[in-house]
């Protein structure tokens, strides 16, 4: 029997695991888990970062726990699920797989140890985040997950292959998850969003040729922020969709590709060659 049926709130009372808790994305997870009446373990790389939004969460009166671990080594995420439930004092209910990284650059200029770090913080991580907490909800009969993609995802933007290639990934794993995990009554949701202002630039590898362009697109996405996002995100949690695509960008982009591939390569293609 789930704890959860659709109706119930996920999100609320839940005892969630948060990776990249430090800053951006998921540090607002954090939080508005917190104020939904939530204990979080705050796992970042960053332990101090992590323990910054502990800090944070006391502020709105809930107890958080900082863990250092990073998401791409499998022994520490496996040894992430197993301490979470021993600090928590009770199952995880929710686990969100948020961590990633930024990498830009045209193909021929990325590094394959590039590749290799975007894959390891932004495909692995979610790999072994689901890898370790799946078994755990199927033994326990309930459980939940969000995972963090892109609109990326989807949209195929030039010069992001790499963050492209991981996002895409996140998608599909996500999209088959929730299939596979429905008669369990597990739910799953993926974020796919286009900007948010975070520190993903900051952090990122992006070559300093779009440093400003960055910026500038982040400022001009001031109308999204991170805590609107992951607010509606544990919304379409609750209510058990499987998609979460926050901003009208993010949902042309969704139309055009699933509506219209072969148009959507074009203009994609056409918009590049204009703006290069
Ligand atoms: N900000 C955006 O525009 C945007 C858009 C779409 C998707 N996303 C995704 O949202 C997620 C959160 O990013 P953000 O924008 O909040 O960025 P951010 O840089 O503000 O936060 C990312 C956090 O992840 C942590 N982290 C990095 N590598 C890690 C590792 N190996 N193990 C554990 N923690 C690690 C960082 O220390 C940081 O605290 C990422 O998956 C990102 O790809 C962001």
């Amino acid at each position: 029997m789930s704890l959860f049926s659709k109706k119930q709130k996920t999100s609320h009372q839940a005892y969630a695991v948060v990776t990249g808790a430090g800053s951006g994305i998921g540090r607002s997870f954090a939080l508005e888990l917190g104020k939904r009446g939530g204990t979080v373990v705050c796992a970042d790389i960053n332990q101090a970062a992590a323990e910054e939004t502990v800090a944070l969460l006391k502020g709105v009166g809930a107890t958080g726990y900082a863990v250092q671990c990073d998401v791409g080594n499998a022994e520490e995420v496996k040894a992430l699920a197993d301490q979470a439930e021993v600090l928590m004092g009770h199952p995880t209910t929710l686990v969100i797989n948020n961590a990633g990284v930024g990498l830009g650059g045209k193909f021929d200029e990325l590094t394959l140890d590039d590749w290799k770090w975007c894959m390891h913080v932004n495909l692995w991580g979610v790999i072994h985040g689901c890898h370790y907490f799946v078994p755990k909800f199927k033994a326990q009969g309930f459980g939940a997950i969000i995972n963090v993609a892109s609109a990326a995802s989807y949209a195929a933007a030039p010069e992001m292959t790499a963050y492209n290639v991981t996002k895409a990934g996140v998608l599909s794993l996500s999209e088959t998850l929730s299939a596979e995990l429905r008669k369990f009554k597990i739910k799953v949701n993926v974020l796919c969003p286009t900007l948010v202002p975070t520190n993903i630039i900051k952090n990122g590898r992006i070559p300093g040729r779009y440093s400003k362009l960055a910026d500038t697109a982040l400022t001009n996405y001031a109308f999204t922020t991170s805590d609107s996002v992951a607010n509606l995100t544990l919304n379409r949690l609750d209510s058990g969709d499987l998609y979460t695509i926050p901003q009208i960008d993010a949902k042309l982009f969704w139309l055009m590709k699933r509506t219209s591939p072969s148009l959507y390569a074009r203009f994609l293609g056409t918009s590049y060659q204009f703006f290069k």
